[in-house]
């Protein structure tokens, strides 16, 4: 694997020491060591950041695939557990990263709370309100830190127009517009990803991160949902689309789109920059389910060829400190702008916002200037430094349990406006930590 400067990947490396934690676990350690359960394609996409962040080692990892454990071996000299559970009761593990799929999120969390560990878990937290409240109060219990993440609403240009918002600088935000258009529908698949019931759709993977950021932006208080919901390829029986109106307590409405079937990219709109933040090229542009049935050719099956993309895979290209690490094409792009989740206006009461790969354009009386945000050297770095801060105690998570749960409320309230055609009112909703 590349090895950025800084990097700390390798057979005992470590980075330097870190005064930020301070947390009982962590002050014993000069790094916070962590343990993985689920070497898939979020870990393939979380990889960058962890070998570029010094505060952070991975030291040991649980899958069920072979080769994934065979490279993590490889890469780290890091050890291989045979269950999450025995990878949570590591001594030598401070804290747990959870990329394991959907269905386990509850499981596992539990566990690593049982085991004292803190926890990053990828989105969406759990399948159910249920499941999501037993993992808030595992962890409340155990008093570790719990962060949901990776999700678009750590991206830099989101964040900063929250900030903006929180400064009041152009009045009270009125309506969000929040639309993507993609091919997740046509992207390989486990047979789970698209059975509804199992977590499958665009709702659970897609909508977790949409709500998340439009609820961040309105000020996290729905009032409720009217969705619909498309599932119109029998091929891909899950929801592969939907449209959601969701008015807000502070009078704030909001409405949510998605396509994830694969023809019109959502990309073009942020100037043909992809969702990791890479330059795309138009001309290359195929439709999802061309591109699907090219890439599987090989394959026994979708899940394979979606695992040789993967950590470890036959297909799988390592990325670079900074690419982000979704290139499958044997070359190694650089990261030239931060991550988006597609088209994004937010309209305050004297100003149009729109969160982009560059920064935050403001159209005012003024006139329209853009807000450009240096990127970070480390990628998703905003997911690291709220983690982090957390288990030092120096700072509250936005991306908690709770903040989590309520974006769940909303997406499972979603699927239910859908199925019954009425409106659902919400119940669990939260204001956001302040970002000043
Ligand atoms: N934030 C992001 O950008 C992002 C991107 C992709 C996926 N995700 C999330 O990550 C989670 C995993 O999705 P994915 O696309 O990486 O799936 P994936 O199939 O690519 O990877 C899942 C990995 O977990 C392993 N696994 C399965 N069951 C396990 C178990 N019981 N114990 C240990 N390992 C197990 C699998 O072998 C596989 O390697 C999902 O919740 C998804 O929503 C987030």
């Amino acid at each position: 694997m590349p090895q950025p400067a800084g990097s700390n990947a390798g057979a005992g490396s470590a980075g330097a020491p870190n005064a930020q934690t301070t947390s009982a676990a962590v002050s014993q350690s000069p790094t916070l060591r962590i343990g993985v359960a689920g070497l898939g394609r979020a870990f393939t996409l979380m990889l960058p950041s962890f070998v570029a962040d010094a505060r952070v080692r991975l030291v040991a990892a649980c899958d069920p695939r072979q080769e994934a454990c065979h490279r993590f071996v490889q890469d780290f000299a890091g050890r291989i557990h045979a269950s999450v559970e025995s990878l949570c009761n590591d001594p030598g593990v401070d804290a747990v990263y959870i990329a394991t799929p959907h269905e386990w999120h509850a499981e596992h969390v539990c566990m690593a709370a049982a085991a004292g560990k803190h926890v990053l878990v990828e989105k969406p937290l759990a399948l159910t309100l249920q499941d999501c409240q037993r993992m808030q109060q595992a962890v409340a219990q155990a008093g570790v830190q719990l962060v949901v993440g990776h999700s678009h609403s750590f991206n830099a240009p989101v964040l900063e127009t929250r900030r903006i918002i929180e400064r009041g600088e152009f009045g009270a935000v009125r309506l969000i517009n929040a639309q993507y258009y993609t091919d997740f529908l046509y992207r390989p698949r486990r047979p789970e990803e698209l059975d509804s019931a199992r977590g499958g759709g665009v709702v659970f993977s897609q909508g977790a991160h949409q709500v998340d950021i439009v609820r961040l932006l309105a000020g996290g208080l729905a009032r409720s949902v009217r969705a619909l919901c498309g599932n119109w390829d029998a091929t891909r029986p899950t929801e592969g689309a939907y449209a959601a109106l969701v008015p807000f307590e502070n009078g704030a409405f909001a409405s949510l789109l998605y396509n994830g079937y694969g023809y019109f990219d959502g990309d073009e709109q942020a100037g043909w920059v992809s969702e990791l933040g890479l330059d795309k090229d138009p001309a290359a542009w195929r439709s999802g389910r061309s591109r699907l049935q090219a890439g599987t050719l090989n394959q026994q099956s979708e899940a394979a060829a979606k695992a040789a993309r993967n950590y470890g895979g036959k297909a799988y290209v390592a990325a670079g400190g900074l690419s982000g690490g979704n290139n499958t094409n044997g070359t190694d792009p650089v990261t030239r702008h931060h991550q988006h989740f597609g088209h994004i206006v937010v309209s305050c009461e004297a100003a149009d916002l729109r969160p982009g790969p560059d920064g935050v354009t403001v159209y005012a009386d003024g006139g329209r200037s853009l807000r450009p945000l240096p990127l970070s050297a480390v990628p998703r770095v905003e997911v690291l430094d709220e983690w982090l801060a957390a288990i030092a105690g120096t700072r509250a998570p936005l991306h908690d349990a709770r903040w989590s749960l309520a974006s769940m409320e909303l997406c499972l309230a979603l699927l239910a406006s859908a199925r019954s055609g009425t409106e659902q009112a919400l119940q669990q909703q939260c204001a956001p930590q302040s970002l000043l």
